[in-house]
């Protein structure tokens, strides 16, 4: 009896984006929901967008119910090879607008400063004020 995992990459699974042939990855591991397609609740155009990518967000923000986790078991057919996956996050790298042509940027980022020095600044002159009246 062989039990092994089969581990898919993005590009085998990428090939099942059809109504007639549907495979999702959801928390590392690849679907053939070919057959549930016409019973899916959400309808079969959800799916097929939700192919070729990794479509554990989108299957988890609709907040599907128990029952549908457990649904998940019967169409099985591997795991993904997550190498294959883009990285998320860590790829991207928002833009270091250092120099000229950021001043919205840096008008934002001052007032944030702004809003955590003025409060000590009111604190130390009422201690300055405070120290000076008692010393007088
Ligand atoms: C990532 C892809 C998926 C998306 C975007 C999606 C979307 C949705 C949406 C929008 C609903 C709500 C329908 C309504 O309110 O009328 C729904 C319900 C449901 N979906 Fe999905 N779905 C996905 C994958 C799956 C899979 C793979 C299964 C099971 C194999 C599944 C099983 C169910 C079930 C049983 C319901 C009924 C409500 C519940 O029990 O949570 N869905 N889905």
């Amino acid at each position: 009896m062989g039990s092994e995992t089969k581990v898919l990459s993005l590009e085998e699974v990428s090939q099942h984006d059809k109504k007639t042939d549907c495979w999702l990855i959801i928390s590392g591991k690849v679907y053939d929901i070919t057959p549930f397609l016409d019973d899916h609740p959400g309808g079969d155009e959800v799916l097929i967008l939700a192919t070729k990518k990794d479509a554990t967000e989108d299957f988890e923000d609709v907040g599907h119910s128990q029952n549908a986790r457990d649904m998940l078991k019967d169409y099985y057919v591997g795991d993904i090879d997550v190498n294959t996956l883009p990285t998320k996050g860590g790829s991207y790298k928002p833009p270091s607008s250092s120099g000229s042509g950021s001043k919205q940027a840096s008008e934002g980022s001052s007032n944030t400063a702004l809003m955590v020095v003025l409060p000590i600044l009111i604190l130390a002159l009422a201690y300055a004020l405070y120290y000076y009246a008692n010393k007088a």
